[in-house]
């Protein structure tokens, strides 16, 4: 496969996974095909925007004409779908935006595709159409142990090896899907259409579900970012409800390599998980990410802990989300390559290093944003 189209890839995850393509794959032609949102950042691929086998279309994956069109001309053979409107707050205060780029957007890019392979005389012969989705879809877990055990404590995913873990269950690929957010009901239509494509079609597409990311060029509306830059600025930090919420966290880059390697590897018409088996309260990395901050500015340890401030809970708030990514780890050896703690460290000391980054989009825009999305903390 050569010619590849990536979109979203101006955003925080499809900027990783541009950047990881490009540098590994000198023969392929990688097109970052992004609309630019308030989301997407070129900033975000500065270090190889001038590479040869790199091309940059701003569009929506909405305009289908002109989807089909880019097809036609760059010969593409592969698409790694990750274009999105990806926040639920935003999600909760405009879920038609959610609706549009996500369900019809992906429909778009999907039918695009298809139209483009079957006129080609080998049809969908070494094509492959590559749909990122997220861990949302199937829900919410509890947080309970059979013998009734206080969380967290050490259990067993699918695989046998032992984790952490804030309840007995974990999201499975053949999970029921149960979205709660308008932004999971929007990627759970969207995957529906991507499986649906392979039904009816015999289109070669492949879904993963993945978990919470966090590392460089996250925009800072999600929890890490807006809570580390916050810190450094002496912000207050709005807990939603009482910080008790579970989220399992991967760090972006190994979610790139897993897409990499599922890309290329992966069994067309699959579902794969991926996660880390790295549950963590809120809470609790929030106060880690304030012993960070503190300690890399070298203010006293715990200085900024005041910062916290809780604030009402967000609307259908899901209590835990936890991946088994078992299946992934068997199937192709995927394994994360980052502890936590490291993890942190290196996102911590990225956005502290890269002010200038974070400056340009929390200017202007962004601040109206925030006052207009936050006016009751
Ligand atoms: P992001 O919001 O940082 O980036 C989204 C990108 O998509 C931006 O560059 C934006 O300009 C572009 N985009 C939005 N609407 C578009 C449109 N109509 N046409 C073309 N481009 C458009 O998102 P992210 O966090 O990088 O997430 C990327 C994908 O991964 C999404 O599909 C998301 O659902 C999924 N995902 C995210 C996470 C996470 O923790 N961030 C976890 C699992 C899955
Ligand atoms: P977020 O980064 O928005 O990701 P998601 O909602 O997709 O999991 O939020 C992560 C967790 O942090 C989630 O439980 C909501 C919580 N949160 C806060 O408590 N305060 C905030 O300001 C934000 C943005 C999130």
């Amino acid at each position: 496969m050569k010619n590849i189209i990536i979109t979203g890839g101006a955003g925080f995850i499809g900027s990783h996974v541009v950047r990881l393509f490009v540098n590994k794959y000198p023969d392929y032609r990688i097109i970052n095909l992004d609309k630019l949102t308030y989301a997407g950042n070129l900033a975000n691929l500065k270090d190889i925007e001038n590479c040869p086998n790199y091309r940059f279309v701003k569009m929506d994956i909405c305009d289908f004409d002109g989807v089909l069109r880019l097809m036609q001309e760059e010969h593409v053979d592969g698409v790694i779908h990750l274009a999105a409107e990806s926040h639920v707050d935003r999600s909760i205060k405009d879920p038609f935006t959610f609706a549009q780029t996500n369900v019809m957007g992906t429909l778009s890019m999907l039918q695009a595709a298809k139209l483009y392979w079957e006129s080609l005389p080998e049809h969908f012969e070494g094509k492959r159409f590559y749909h990122i989705s997220t861990d949302e879809v199937y829900g919410a877990l509890q947080m309970t142990h059979p013998d009734g055990i206080e969380p967290p404590f050490t259990t067993r995913a699918s695989s046998g090896e032992h984790h952490m873990a804030y309840g007995e269950k974990f999201f499975t690929e053949d999970l029921k899907y149960q979205p709660h957010s308008p932004y999971s009901a929007s990627k759970a239509g969207s995957d529906h259409f991507v499986r649906a494509f392979h039904d009816t079609y015999g289109m070669p597409t492949i879904v993963t579900n993945c978990s919470n990311n966090y590392g460089p060029y996250q925009f800072p509306e999600k929890l890490i970012p807006l809570f580390i830059n916050n810190i450094r600025h002496r912000k207050p930090l709005p807990v939603y409800g009482r910080g008790e919420n579970v989220r399992d966290w991967l760090y972006v880059e190994d979610h790139a390599r897993a897409i990499d390697l599922i890309f290329h590897e992966g069994r067309v018409a699959e579902t794969y998980n991926i996660g880390g088996f790295n549950e963590w309260k809120n809470i609790d990395i929030i106060k880690v990410l304030i012993k960070t901050v503190d300690r890399l500015l070298g203010r006293p340890e715990g200085a900024d802990l005041d910062l916290i401030t809780y604030v009402t809970d967000r609307a259908g708030h899901d209590l835990r989300y936890a991946i088994d990514s078992s299946k992934l780890q068997r199937e192709l050896g995927w394994e994360p390559s980052l502890q936590f703690e490291e993890g942190i460290g290196k996102t911590v000391r990225w956005y502290l290093d890269n002010q200038e980054w974070m400056d340009q989009i929390t200017s202007g825009e962004y601040e109206k944003y925030y006052d207009s999305m936050y006016s009751n903390r």
